[in-house]
C-alpha cells in the first residue's frame, strides 16, 4: 500500500471518528432533559473525541512492528478490524442514511417559499449610529468572523398545503419564529427590528416556539417585545430547554402572560379563528411538564406547538394538521455540499430546519432567530409567515 493511500486510508477512519462522536452529542443534546447530566455525557465524549486521535498513537507504541500511526488506522480499515473499522462503518451508514432521508423527507406537493427578502439588520443599525452597534462588554470574537450571518435575518413566506384545511381557513396567515436566544450579546435594536417585521406580516395568529430568555437579567426584552406584539395580535407561546436552565422559567412565563402572550405549556385550548374551532396544543417536553391528551375533535383543524422537531412523532399520533417547531437553528453552520452537522435531536439533523410530512402532519421547524452562541454560516436567521392553502388552490 503506498502511504498516499494509507494517509487517506487514516483520514477516512478519523472522519469516522468524529461522526461517531458528533453522533453522541447530537443525541445526548436532543434526549437528555437534565442539563447536569447532558453536560456530564457531552464531556465524556469530548474526551473520547480527543483520545481517538491519541489512539493510533498508541497502537503504534503496543504495535512489535515499526509503523506509523496512519499505517496502524489505514491497516485496520483493509486488514485487520478495531474501532477505526467500525468508525468508519458508522460514517458510510450516516452517509447513505441521510441521502435516503433527503429523498424521503422531500415534500415539495405539501408547500412552496413564495417570497424571501434578507435584511442586514446589523450593518445598517451600525450605519446609522455612532456607537458600536455590538454592546463592548459582551462582544464574542464570533462576530467578527467573516461570513457570520448572525445580525441578519431572512423573512420567509411559505405557502403550506394542507388537505384537510377547512374551506373558512383558505389563506390563513401563521408567523411563526422562535429560539431568541435573549443573552445581551445581540443587542435590542434588533429585537426592536424583528418585532417591526412581525407586525408588518401582519399574520392573524403569531406563534413563538421557545429558547427565549439566556440570561435572565435581559427579562424587561422580553416583555417590550411581547407588549408590542400583543397590542394587535393573538401570540402563543411554549418555552424551550435554554429557558428552563437558569431556574427563571416561571417567571420568564409570567412576564409573558402579563403582556397578554397566551401560554401553550403542557395545555390545549379550542380556540375560533373566522367561526371556525382550532384546537392548538402546546407541548415542551422532554424539559417541562406534560404532553397534553387532546385529540381534535372531528373535521377539527389541529395546530400543535413544540420547541424540539422530536415531537413530531407525538403530533402525528395526535393527529394534528399543522406542528410548529424551533430548537435545532438549522444546525447554525452549514457546510455546501453536507449540509448542517451540529443538530440537537435525536434524529441528528434530519429534522434540522425546514417542512415535513408524517401522515397527516406537516411540521414547519424555524431556523429561528439566535443561539447561545452568535455564529451563523450559511444559516441566516429566519423569521417566517406561513399561509395556509388547499392543495387544490395551487
Ligand atoms: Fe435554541
Amino acid at each position: 500500500m503506498s502511504s498516499v493511500v494509507e494517509i487517506l486510508l487514516c483520514l477516512l477512519g478519523l472522519l469516522g471518528h468524529v461522526s461517531v462522536c458528533v453522533a453522541a452529542v447530537n443525541r445526548i443534546q436532543g434526549a437528555v432533559a437534565d442539563h447536569s447530566f447532558e453536560k456530564l455525557l457531552k464531556r465524556s465524549v469530548y474526551l473520547w473525541a480527543l483520545l481517538g486521535l491519541v489512539l493510533p498513537f498508541f497502537l503504534m507504541w503496543r504495535s512489535a512492528e515499526s509503523v506509523t500511526p496512519w499505517q496502524v488506522v489505514a491497516r485496520q480499515l483493509v486488514a485487520d478490524w478495531g474501532y477505526f473499522t467500525l468508525a468508519t462503518a458508522w460514517l458510510v451508514v450516516v452517509a447513505i442514511r441521510r441521502l435516503a432521508q433527503q429523498f424521503v423527507d422531500r415534500c415539495p406537493d405539501s408547500w412552496a417559499i413564495t417570497q424571501t427578502e434578507v435584511l442586514h439588520i446589523s450593518e445598517e443599525a451600525a450605519k446609522e449610529s455612532e456607537d458600536n452597534y455590538y454592546p463592548e462588554a459582551n462582544r464574542s470574537f464570533l462576530l467578527t468572523l467573516a461570513g457570520n450571518q448572525v445580525g441578519q435575518l431572512e423573512v420567509n413566506r411559505k405557502t403550506l398545503y394542507l388537505p384537510q384545511l377547512p374551506s373558512k381557513l383558505e389563506g390563513l396567515t401563521i408567523t411563526h419564529f422562535s429560539d431568541l436566544h435573549i443573552t445581551g450579546v445581540i443587542p435590542q435594536v434588533f429585537y426592536d427590528r424583528l418585532c417591526d417585521e412581525i407586525l408588518e406580516l401582519d399574520s392573524e395568529l403569531v406563534f413563538l416556539t421557545g429558547d427565549i430568555l439566556d440570561v435572565p437579567s435581559k427579562l424587561p426584552w422580553v416583555s417590550r417585545l411581547a407588549r408590542r406584539l400583543t397590542t394587535s395580535k393573538e401570540c402563543y407561546f411554549v418555552l424551550g430547554n435554554h429557558d428552563v436552565r437558569h431556574g427563571q422559567d416561571e417567571k420568564l412565563r409570567a412576564a409573558l402572560v402579563a403582556e397578554k402572550c397566551v401560554d401553550l405549556g403542557s395545555t390545549y385550548r379550542h380556540v375560533d379563528i373566522r367561526g371556525e374551532q382550532v384546537l392548538l396544543a402546546g407541548n415542551e417536553l422532554p424539559w417541562i411538564g406534560t404532553a397534553p391528551e387532546c385529540r381534535p375533535k372531528s373535521n377539527e383543524f389541529a395546530i400543535g406547538v413544540v420547541h424540539t422537531p422530536d415531537l413530531i412523532g407525538w403530533g402525528r399520533q395526535q393527529d394534528y394538521d399543522l406542528l410548529l417547531a424551533g430548537h435545532a437553528h438549522g444546525g447554525q453552520i452549514r457546510i455546501p455540499g453536507i449540509g448542517p452537522i451540529i443538530c440537537p435531536s435525536v434524529h441528528g439533523v434530519r429534522y434540522a430546519s425546514g417542512v415535513f410530512r408524517k401522515g397527516r402532519t406537516l411540521m414547519h421547524v424555524s431556523r429561528g432567530i439566535s443561539g447561545l452562541q452568535p455564529v451563523r454560516f450559511r444559516c441566516r436567521p429566519e423569521l417566517t409567515q406561513l399561509t395556509l392553502r388547499r392543495p387544490d388552490r395551487q
